[in-house]
């Protein structure tokens, strides 16, 4: 059975522990203990081979599909969620919204199964390539062109999520996985829809209910951050930041805590992409940032229209770029001075301003929201 190990003492806890009771030390997963799920064949039909990633709702696990002799990625649902009723019925959803969207750059689910021992899983198709997280470590900054050819994938599959009515809500990098990574023809997989949210269905059994945070304090919309109601421009204002990432090696806002994080979200305008690397196209800064505006009316309405913009501005460079074959600029040397080309950017904004000091009944609000993942 999978452990978790405290890495001061070395003991030895159950999976479901989380400090240590000698020394107050978090937890890690004990990567020698044998994983309790491989090996397993779950209802006849996958045989459960190897772990390939780890996740909040559950562990996912490369799988063979006997009757068909295929390879097929399994999920498990956290054995300890499988009492968890609002967990469960995520964890269905998560299949039915991953169906529904059906799209080549969104994940494919194929089954969805109890077993008679209760374990849940979800089968979908396997993504033999690495995370957009994985992509980050090793290259820190992804250049213009290639961000945008990535992106661009994203925003479609996020798009026909869209149309369908489902809001993805958890947009990040670990959850946008890319075949054929590093190579011409990069294709991008979006996945993990398990806190994704049909708008329309109706009959929505309102899994976080109003004032409680869902998503990735680095990735949230301002409105996701109040935990308001949300549409589907707070996923744009997600692959903003994505966007921001890619480009210029870190997301725009950092806090020590989550609570100045989402404050950040909320308030704090982004650093200058081109500040950061001035080689970033002036169209494309301007694209991400109206992505991040803290007002969705000022976003990008459709993920199509992010996509037909980034394409743009690209396209826009390209050409600028080949009718004046400019010389690289050093970085900061003639920063707000501008050298005559059209291209040039308006003089960069003084650094991000210090975060405005909250009022005091957003914080007692903001600290008694909590994070439902
Ligand atoms: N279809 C797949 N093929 C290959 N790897 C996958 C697949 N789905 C998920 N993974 C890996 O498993 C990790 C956890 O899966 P994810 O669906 O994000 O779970 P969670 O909802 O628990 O966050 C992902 O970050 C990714 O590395
Ligand atoms: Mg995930």
């Amino acid at each position: 059975m999978a452990k978790k190990k405290c890495p001061a003492c070395n003991q030895l806890f159950a999976e479901t522990a989380v400090f240590c009771p000698n020394d107050g030390k978090r937890l890690v997963d004990d990567e020698e203990s044998p994983d309790k799920f491989v090996g397993l064949v779950l209802d006849a039909k996958y045989q459960v081979e190897r772990l390939i990633g780890k996740g909040g709702m559950g562990n996912v696990y490369e799988a063979k599909h006997l009757h068909m002799g295929l390879p097929v990625a399994v999920k498990i649902l956290h054995p300890h969620l499988v009492t968890d009723s609002t967990a469960v019925e995520r964890f269905r959803r998560e299949a039915r919204s991953a169906r529904t969207v059906n799209h080549p750059n969104a994940i494919s689910i194929m089954d969805f199964g109890v077993t008679s021992d209760n374990i849940l899983y979800l089968a979908m198709e396997l993504i033999n390539g690495l995370s957009l997280q994985e992509m980050l470590k090793r290259e820190i900054t992804i250049d213009s062109a290639r961000t945008v050819k990535i992106m661009r994938q994203v925003c479609l599959a996020v798009d026909a999520a869209h149309q369908k009515a489902i809001i993805h809500r958890d947009l990040k990098p670990d959850n946008i996985l890319l075949l054929d990574y590093g190579t011409d023809t990069e294709k991008v997989k979006v996945i993990d829809f398990s806190i994704a949210k049909m708008k329309e269905s109706g009959k929505d059994p309102n899994l976080t209910s109003a004032g409680v945070v869902v998503g990735t304090p680095q990735y949230i919309s301002p409105e996701q951050a109040q935990g308001l109601e949300l549409d589907s421009r707070s996923d744009i204002y997600s692959m903003g930041i994505i966007l921001y990432q890619m480009l210029t090696g870190n997301v725009p806002f950092t806090g020590k805590t989550s609570a100045m994080l989402l404050m950040q979200h909320i308030q704090a305008k982004p650093k200058s992409l081109r500040e950061i690397k001035p080689e970033i196209p002036v169209k494309l800064e301007e694209v991400v940032l109206r992505s991040l505006s803290k007002q969705a009316k000022d976003r990008q309405q459709t993920a199509a229209l992010l996509a037909k913009e980034l394409e743009e501005a690209i396209s826009a460079s390209a050409q600028t770029t080949e009718a004046k074959k400019e010389p690289t600029r050093e970085f900061g040397k003639d920063k707000g001075k501008g050298n005559g080309s059209l291209n040039d950017p308006p003089p960069p904004p003084p650094s991000q301003p210090p975060p405005v000091e909250p009022k005091k009944s957003f914080w007692q609000r903001l600290l008694s929201l909590v994070f439902a993942r």
